[in-house]
C-alpha cells in the first residue's frame, strides 16, 4: 500500500497579521504536488484568518485542543469549535507541550480521541530527548508515549492519525537526524503499530518526521521507506517550505 506523502508546518507561537499574509501569499502561489497533503498549523488566534485566506488545497491544523465540548476550562479550544471554523487537524503532545506544559502521554491519548470523535483529525507528537537518546532508551521513550494512544483508539480512529516522530534534541537546533537515524526509529514504530494496534493500521498509517528538515535535507529523508513525510517548524514560515512540500514530487 502506498501511504500518500504529508507535510505539516507548525508555525509555533510565530506570526502577526502582516507576517501570516505574505506567507499566504506563498503558499496560495505555489503548486501543491497531486498526492500531497499539506497542512499548516499556525497560532490559535489566527486560525481563522488563515482558513479564510488560504487556498483550500492546504488544509489548516491547530497546534492543541482540549478533550471537553464546552464549559469552564479558561484558555482552552474544544475540537468542535474547530471543526466549525474548517479547521480540519490538530497536533497533540508536542514536545515543547509535553515539556513546559506538562503535558503528559495520557493526556494527550485523551485528547487525541477526544478530536478524533469530534470531526478533528490528530498529528499525535512523540520522540525522545538527547539523554534518552544516549541511554539508548529511544524505541522505550516511543512506545511508551504510544501505549496510551493505542489504548485509546479504536482501530477506525487510527485512520484520523498521522504519528509525527521528533526527536527533542533535533527539534530547532540545525542537528537533523540523519535519514538512516530517522528510518530506524520509523521502522521501529511502525513495527510497534503491528505488534500492539494491527498489520493493517500499520501499514497505513502515516508516520512523519520532524526536526530541522529543511529544504537541502528534505528529498534524502523523503526516500526512506517508513517516512511519510515531515511536520516542520522554522522552515515552515519560509518559502523553502514549498521545496519541503515537493520532497518526494
Ligand atoms: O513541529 C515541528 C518541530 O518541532 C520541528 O521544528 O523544524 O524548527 O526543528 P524545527
Amino acid at each position: 500500500m502506498s501511504r500518500q506523502f504529508f507535510v505539516g508546518g507548525n508555525w509555533k507561537m510565530n506570526g502577526s497579521t502582516a507576517a501570516n499574509e505574505a506567507l499566504i501569499e506563498t503558499l496560495n502561489g505555489a503548486e501543491v504536488p497531486e498526492g500531497v497533503d499539506v497542512v499548516v498549523a499556525p497560532p490559535a488566534i489566527y486560525l481563522e484568518s488563515v482558513r479564510k485566506a488560504l487556498s483550500p488545497r492546504i488544509a489548516v491544523s491547530a497546534q492543541n485542543c482540549y478533550h471537553a465540548q464546552s464549559g469552564a476550562y479558561t484558555g482552552e479550544l474544544a475540537p468542535a469549535m474547530l471543526a466549525d471554523l474548517g479547521i480540519t487537524w490538530t497536533l497533540q503532545g508536542h514536545s515543547e507541550r509535553r515539556e513546559y506544559f506538562h503535558e503528559s502521554s495520557e493526556f494527550v491519548a485523551k485528547k487525541t480521541k477526544f478530536a478524533i470523535e469530534h470531526g478533528v483529525k490528530v498529528i499525535a507528537c512523540i520522540g525522545e530527548k538527547l539523554a534518552e537518546r544516549e541511554d539508548g532508551t529511544t524505541f522505550d521513550v516511543c512506545a511508551a508515549q504510544l501505549a496510551p494512544i493505542a489504548e485509546a483508539l479504536s482501530a477506525e480512529q487510527w485512520a484520523d492519525v498521522v504519528i509525527a516522530y521528533e526527536p527533542v534534541w533535533a527539534i530547532g537546533t540545525g542537528k537533523v537526524a540523519t535519514p538512516d537515524q530517522a528510518q530506524e526509529v520509523h521502522a521501529y514504530i511502525r513495527a510497534w503499530l503491528a505488534e500492539n494496534v494491527s498489520a493493517e493500521v500499520a501499514e497505513a498509517t502515516r508516520i512523519i518526521y520532524g526536526g530541522s528538515v529543511n529544504g537541502k535535507n528534505c528529498n534524502e529523508l523523503a526516500g526512506q521507506p517508513d517516512i511519510d513525510g515531515f511536520l516542520v517548524g522554522g522552515a515552515s514560515l519560509k518559502p523553502e517550505f514549498i521545496d519541503i512540500i515537493s520532497a518526494r514530487a
